[in-house]
């Protein structure tokens, strides 16, 4: 059963950055899977303040990507490695924390998903995920399955949009590397992070309707230990 959490819109970002900063503090060594994306921003941004304030340490944590395109250049805004850095880890004192981005800039996109791969299958504490709105967790696309491996995709249509409209590629991106559903499924923890009324109807499906590699989210409720933090305007639909 997953444990569901609803904040105000006003206390969305610090409740989940608070909690993070906790399980911080209590165990300085997390290794740490991060999203980039709309929804972990806002938790940055309090992180970053958090840490300021001593009580975010991030000197021991290693962090380990979720997701990153293949094909757009370093210094692409959309870039999931650059966004990490520029809203968190850049910003972080003391640092720097470990940080394994994933080597698309020097491998072939096999090459660095098995090379990624491998860091995360030396453990993750905490796994944080966002929501896509075609219910994907990473790039894990619809069709993903439970036992899907740490891999190179094609993106869906949601996806290569995103890239560009919101995020500001400068050009669409149609491959990404991702960790596999399995990966994230073996993490210890699993937190989930929901924000805005136009997750509602997916967040809706993720947590009532059918587990299902039609929406990949689903899957994660066979996680033991699923934290969904979600802020109150995507709970629209649940009843
Ligand atoms: P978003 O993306 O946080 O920008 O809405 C979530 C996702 O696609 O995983």
């Amino acid at each position: 059963m997953a444990q569901l959490t609803v904040l105000g819109p006003r206390d969305w970002a610090d409740g989940v950055a608070q909690r993070l900063a906790e399980r911080l503090r209590r165990e300085p060594r997390l290794r740490l899977c991060l999203p980039t994306g709309d929804t972990p921003s806002p938790v940055y941004e309090r992180l970053v303040a958090l840490n300021r304030e001593g009580l975010a340490p991030f000197g021991q944590a290693t962090i380990v990507l979720l997701d990153e395109y293949v094909g757009l250049p370093p210094d692409d805004p959309a870039r999931c490695d650059a966004r990490l850095r520029r809203e968190l880890l850049d910003l972080l004192e003391p640092g720097p924390v470990t940080f394994h981005a994933i080597s698309v800039d020097e491998l072939a996109p096999d090459a660095a998903a098995e090379a990624h791969d491998a860091v995360a299958a030396e453990g993750l504490d905490l796994a944080l995920v966002g929501l896509g709105l075609n219910g994907h967790v990473g790039f894990n696309e619809p069709g993903s399955t439970a036992d899907s491996p740490t891999r190179a995709v094609d993106l869906a249509g949601e996806s290569r949009r995103a890239a560009t409209a919101r995020y500001g590629a400068g050009a669409e991106p149609t491959r990404g590397i991702t960790l596999g559903m399995a990966r994230l499924l073996n993490a210890t923890d699993v937190w989930l992070l929901v924000s805005g009324a136009q997750k509602a109807t997916i967040l809706q499906r993720t947590l009532v309707g059918p587990i299902s590699a039609d929406c990949p989210a689903s899957l994660l409720r066979g996680h033991p230990r699923l934290r969904v933090l979600t802020e109150e305007g995507a709970t629209a639909k649940l009843s």
